[in-house]
């Protein structure tokens, strides 16, 4: 793949670099949690916004930075589980994630090209009118998985050591509650600190016990996936239509509502698919992690409209305004703060464990100013 290269980007990202490190020395050391993107951490410099409106370039880069992790994400779930993956080791994980639905590979393969594609398209828009682009090539320092299959090549994202935000499940199925006042969601599946791809071929276990011959320990594995899939994608479907209630510019506001459609379609193909995990119990033998995966529909403590695994359409409930009737929406989509909102979470799902302080730096100043854009006053 090819990723464009403003000539002068490489110069201003190292200023606002060794900027941004003087930052974080003068604030202590950088840790983890909400301390990984202390505020004040701007730059001192600007990119170029070109021919655009600074807040649509701001937005457009943070899009750009959000895709191309999304697409190093499903770059590894590709090389395990995509249409190319027709025998070895891996082929087993395959098989596991098939049981949520046969399909599985296809779409795998298809949500990745999508994402390299909305990659490929901001980063050239950005170009066209002579703005900044992003590139986050240096940061691609992260190990790959060991099994079969897998490239041996730096990664942007860490798929092996995952919390599992769930809460969608049951935050799409309310009627009465938004996240935008301020509500929240129990999870549907509590998964901590698992791997989402097996880390080697130890964790390709056939099991001649089961239907599906795959073993609890394998089908774990995908079924995590099956979830993390969702968790993606519906990040993306809330980003799109937060950010673009600050976009000025109406091309670039059709590109943010066009590419933002396509996260939704993936978020709901998703959504059906990760009710299909098959009920189990697991504990890691690597790292001691314990996950329950839940008959949804069934189990003590599950069933009803909050967790039923048929209620794949968004559950109308309270918008705007408690006095409006109730309405089928997309949830969140509260514009203030909604770039670093996002990067909070991916941070917090250890989607970036093992990631540079720079790397930290780098992306918290890009939602900086996404999130400093204004639909109007803003030039
Ligand atoms: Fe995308
Ligand atoms: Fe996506």
């Amino acid at each position: 793949m090819s990723r464009p290269i403003q000539s002068n980007f490489i110069q201003k990202a190292s200023n606002r670099r060794s900027f941004l490190k003087k930052g974080v020395a003068a604030a202590g050391a950088a840790t983890v949690g909400a301390a990984m993107f202390p505020d004040g951490l701007r730059a001192s410099q600007e990119e170029s916004s070109g021919n655009l409106h600074k807040g649509d370039a701001a937005i457009l880069r943070f899009l750009a930075a959000a895709e191309i992790l999304e697409t190093d994400l499903w770059q590894q779930y590709n090389e395990l589980a995509g249409v190319d993956v027709t025998s070895g080791p891996s082929f087993l994980y395959v098989t596991a994630l098939e049981q949520l639905d046969e399909d599985m590979p296809q779409y795998i393969s298809d949500n990745t090209d999508d994402e390299l594609t909305h990659e490929e398209f901001i980063n050239a828009y950005l170009a066209s009118k002579g703005a900044e682009t992003v590139d986050l090539t240096r940061f691609a320092t992260l190990p790959s998985s060991k099994a079969d299959g897998a490239k041996q090549v730096g990664r942007l994202t860490n798929l092996m050591h995952l919390n599992v935000d769930t809460s969608w499940w049951t935050r799409y199925r309310s009627s009465t509650k938004n996240p935008d006042f301020g509500d929240s969601f129990p999870q549907a599946v509590n998964i901590n600190n698992r791997t989402a791809i097996p880390r080697t071929n130890d964790d390709l276990v056939a099991d001649g016990g089961k239907a599906s011959g795959v073993s609890d320990r394998t089908q774990a594995i995908a079924n995590v996936a099956g979830f993390h899939f969702g968790t993606i994608e519906q990040g993306g479907t809330s980003l799109y239509p937060s950010l673009a209630q600050r976009v000025k510019d109406v091309e670039v506001l059709r590109i943010v509502l066009s590419i933002g459609g396509t996260e939704i379609a993936h978020f709901q193909t998703w959504h059906d698919k990760a009710g299909n995990a098959p009920p189990l119990t697991d504990v890691d033998p690597v790292t001691g992690s314990k996950v329950v995966f839940h008959d949804l529909n069934n189990d003590p403590g599950f069933g009803g409209e909050e967790f039923q695994t048929n209620l794949i359409m968004p559950e109308p409930t309270i918008f705007l305004n408690r006095n409006f009737p109730k309405c089928s929406i997309i949830r969140p989509t509260q514009t203030k703060g909604a770039a670093m909102n996002a990067l909070n979470a991916l941070a917090g799902s250890n989607l970036f464990l093992g990631q540079s302080k720079e790397f930290f730096a780098f992306l918290t100043s890009l939602a900086q100013d996404a999130d400093a854009a204004q639909r109007e006053g803003d030039h």
